[in-house]
């Protein structure tokens, strides 16, 4: 059986990079245009949906120029989508918080989301300023708010209602996670999204991740014993 949903914690482009006594920006170049590989593979493989992190809220706080070269490779990675929309038949759709972001970066974030959006072959998420914590007080803010407005019954808050206000709705959960480059934590990816997924870490750094360990990922996944609750 293939995954519906797979999402990736694209991690070890610095540690790629500098393994080979290259800047840490060359590893995120490589990270970028594995995106295009991976998410190919996965179409084929028939994956659904698949859901991928490339900044986080706390990557912030990283050197100034790593962190606008990142913002950077978002732009030409968009780009590309939007060029390649009706080749790739892939919805792309940027998950996260938009207000920090540049103009121009959210103005490109629409304009691929509103390009893409008939495309239902594959349904790429880019999880971009993305925290699971951010994500979910700022669910609590938007539920709060409709609450005070009499648009919703405190009452009738269910996990599916709560799962709505996410950056996620629509979304069906991801079956497996995937983190590359040996971290075996969650680093505050999908916090609620995540509760019944299977784990699979791997030692390979995200530019060295290739469509076969994909395919391993896959395999493992299928030869583990799956439980949900206590069934
Ligand atoms: C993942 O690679 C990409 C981002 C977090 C943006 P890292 O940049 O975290 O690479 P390492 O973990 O330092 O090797
Ligand atoms: C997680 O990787 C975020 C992304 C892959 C974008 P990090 O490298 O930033 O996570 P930590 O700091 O090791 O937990
Ligand atoms: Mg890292």
């Amino acid at each position: 059986m293939v995954p519906k949903h797979i999402a990736i914690i694209m991690d070890g482009n610095g540690r790629w990079a500098k393994a080979k006594g290259l800047p840490r920006t060359v590893g995120h170049i490589k990270g970028a245009k594995n995106i295009e590989t991976i998410a190919r593979a996965a179409k084929k493989l028939g994956v659904k949906y698949l859901t991928v992190y490339a900044f986080s809220t706390e990557n912030w706080s990283r050197p100034e120029d790593e962190v606008s070269k990142l913002m950077e490779l978002l732009i030409e990675y968009l780009n590309k989508a939007y060029k390649n929309a009706e080749k790739n038949q892939m919805r792309v759709r940027v998950i996260g918080q938009r207000e920090r972001l540049e103009k121009r970066i959210k103005d490109r974030i629409e304009e691929v989301e509103e390009v893409t959006a008939g495309y239902d072959e594959i349904f790429l998420q880019v999880a971009f300023n993305y925290g699971s914590r951010d994500e979910i007080v700022r669910a609590t803010r938007k539920i709060t708010q409709d609450v005070k407005e009499g648009k919703l019954d405190s009452a009738d808050i269910t996990e599916e209602t709560f799962g709505s206000y996410l950056d996620t709705k629509d979304i069906p959960d991801p079956d497996l996670l995937i983190r590359t480059s040996g971290e075996e934590r969650i680093s505050n990816y999908l916090l609620w999204q995540l509760a019944y997924s299977e784990f699979y870490f791997t030692k390979t750094p995200w530019p060295d991740f290739s469509p076969k360990e994909l395919e391993a990922a896959i395999d493992e996944f299928n030869n583990r014993n799956r439980r949900f609750g206590n069934v």
